[in-house]
């Protein structure tokens, strides 16, 4: 007997922000040399999230998981696969996926890692999850994104430092009849790693090299640009799609500009495109969960609409991921 299709469909989203927001004039207060109408002008930021010095990453990925459970129904014993996507997890190891499958009290024996793909992270997990779930071997995901970016921030390079935030995005993700996830793409080229940065290591008791984020801001642009257009594209033609059928694009949040460019050359109306990048700033793996929760929670996005994931990154990685929701 032939076993039925599988597909896998989101159920629920959740995100959390730590603290209060933080403008940018907070930041030039605090000693940065900048001006809210730099980074207005620049970036799109206005303020971002800044996590309290005890809080680590699988806290906001609890808070966050906790609410895209709810919202799915789904009791924490019910998830039998957690996929984390962080860049600055709680320690080298175990995974801050293990560490939150802790937190959430599962005992179920759940398969549990993180992914580190920087930004594209998120993309990278949701895909995982969607072929777990399509190969049969898992019905329950959990993805997260979740991130303190602050802590790997040089606080006195004002060209990264107020470009960044922390916080937590997540989805519940399950086996269904009906799709659900449309079709996913991922790259990497780690002939860019010198880009976009933290070569930082912890060797013989020390940390070797820098332990903060490095970035030729004007490459990462160009590259991000010409690369989230072309893996748009990829997954429309992949499920036989086009642009005009897209009702809602979610791009990693790391430049209202980036999100402009972008939307110009796929010829999508900006109306279209979910930003958040104005109040979160970059939350890294977070910002893609972050912004969905939002547009779900604020019925823009909703049951039946065909939303577009995609997501640049350090390595450089890149991913997008097309879906009815
Ligand atoms: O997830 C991917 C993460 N990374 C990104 O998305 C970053 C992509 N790149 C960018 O968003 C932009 O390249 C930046 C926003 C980072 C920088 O914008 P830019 O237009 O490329 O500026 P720039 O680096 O060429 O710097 C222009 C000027 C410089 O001054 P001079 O040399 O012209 O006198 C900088 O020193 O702006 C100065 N500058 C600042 N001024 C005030 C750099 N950072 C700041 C700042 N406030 N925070």
């Amino acid at each position: 007997m032939t076993r039925p299709t599988v597909f896998s469909q989101i159920t629920g989203t959740g995100s959390y922000l730590p603290g209060a927001p933080v403008s940018n004039d907070d930041l030039v207060a605090r000693g940065i040399d900048s001006n809210d109408s730099w980074i207005v002008e620049r970036t799109g930021i206005r303020y971002r999230h800044l996590a309290e010095e005890s809080v680590v990453t699988s806290d906001l990925a609890l808070q966050a998981s906790l609410r895209a459970l709810a919202a799915a129904g789904r009791a924490a014993e019910d998830v039998d696969l957690i996929i984390l996507a962080t860049s600055t997890p709680d320690m080298v190891f175990p995974s801050s996926a293990a560490l939150l499958q802790q937190k959430l009290g599962i005992r179920n024996g759940a398969a549990a890692f993180d992914v580190q793909a920087v930004c594209s992270g998120f993309a990278y997990g949701l895909a995982i999850a969607d072929k777990f779930i399509r190969s049969g071997s898992h019905r329950c995901a959990l993805v997260v994104g979740a991130e303190v970016f602050s802590r790997i921030l040089d606080w006195n390079d004002r060209a990264t430092c107020v470009l960044f935030g922390d916080g937590a995005g997540a989805v519940v993700l399950e086996a269904s009849a009906e799709p659900g996830i449309l079709a996913s793409a991922l790259h990497a080229d780690g002939s860019y790693s010198g880009i976009l940065s933290v070569p930082g290591q912890i060797s013989r008791g020390e940390v070797v090299g820098s332990p903060f984020l490095q970035m030729d801001g004007q490459a990462v642009f160009k590259f991000a640009v010409k690369i989230l257009a072309e893996v748009a594209q990829e997954v429309l033609h992949e499920a036989a799609m086009n642009v005009a059928q897209v009702d809602w694009m979610i791009p990693h949040q790391a430049n209202i500009r980036i999100l402009q460019a972008t939307a110009r050359k796929l010829g999508l109306p900006l109306e279209k495109v979910i930003v958040t990048v104005e109040r979160h700033g970059n939350t890294s793996a977070a910002s893609i969960p972050l912004a969905l929760d939002e547009a779900v929670r604020d019925g823009r996005i909703k049951r039946g609409d065909v939303v577009l994931f995609e997501g640049v990154g350090g390595g450089f990685t890149w991913g997008a991921a097309l879906l009815k929701y």
